[in-house]
């Protein structure tokens, strides 16, 4: 029983030590040193500063190499906040991105959705100016069935379904001019 328990305490150690020397081979290659520059906030603040009392002294090339990882640091950052904003516009288009008018807003959005995107009634960004226009019209005069817009209509003008037509046929143009 000893024996077996001082063969395994062995096994450990020899397997600890070829580990430390693994990770001690890893550490040396010069890009997993980048790797750990880049992933050490640490070191950033360190080459900061000695890039700072580098630049005083002139700079040499150790410092130069620990400033362009440091530069990389930078990079990452940055692209990451690019993408939290990007994360977050995205996240606003769904609640309603673009502006629409007062009358969209009071007469459509309780069921086509605020920017158009559909709800109780269909999807209508996208859709033309024309196609807008003749449904309206179509509901207006009963042509097409349907007793919410009939009787919703009959409450607006024609012009107002005009100007109606020609917002909602730019829905998509204003959501493609917010994305960008
Ligand atoms: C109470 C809910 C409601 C409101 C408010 C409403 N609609 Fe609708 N709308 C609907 C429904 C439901 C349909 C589907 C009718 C059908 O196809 O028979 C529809 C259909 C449409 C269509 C045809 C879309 C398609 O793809 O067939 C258009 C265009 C439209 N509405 C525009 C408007 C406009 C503009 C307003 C504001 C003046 C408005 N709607 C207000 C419920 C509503």
């Amino acid at each position: 029983m000893r024996h077996i328990l001082a063969l395994l305490a062995l096994v450990i150690t020899l397997g600890t030590v070829w580990h430390l020397i693994s990770v001690d081979k890893d550490i040396d290659a010069l890009g997993k040193v980048e790797e750990i520059f880049r992933k050490s906030d640490l070191l950033v603040e360190l080459g900061k500063k000695s890039a700072s009392s580098g630049a005083m002294s002139g700079g040499s090339a150790p410092l130069t190499s620990i400033d362009s990882s440091s530069a990389l640091v930078e990079d990452d950052k940055k692209s990451e906040v690019d993408d939290k904003l990007k994360a977050l516009r995205e996240k606003a288009g769904n609640v309603g991105a673009f502006k629409v008018s007062q009358l969209y807003k009071s007469k459509c959005a309780s069921c086509h959705g605020v920017n158009g995107e559909g709800g109780i009634g269909p999807k209508v960004i996208g859709q033309s100016y024309e196609k807008v226009s003749t449904e309206l019209m179509a509901f207006k005069k009963g042509d097409k069935k349907n007793y919410v817009m009939y009787g919703l209509l009959q409450n607006l003008s024609d012009e107002d379904l005009d100007i109606l037509a020609k917002e909602i046929a730019e829905f998509e143009q204003r959501a493609k001019a917010l994305e960008k």
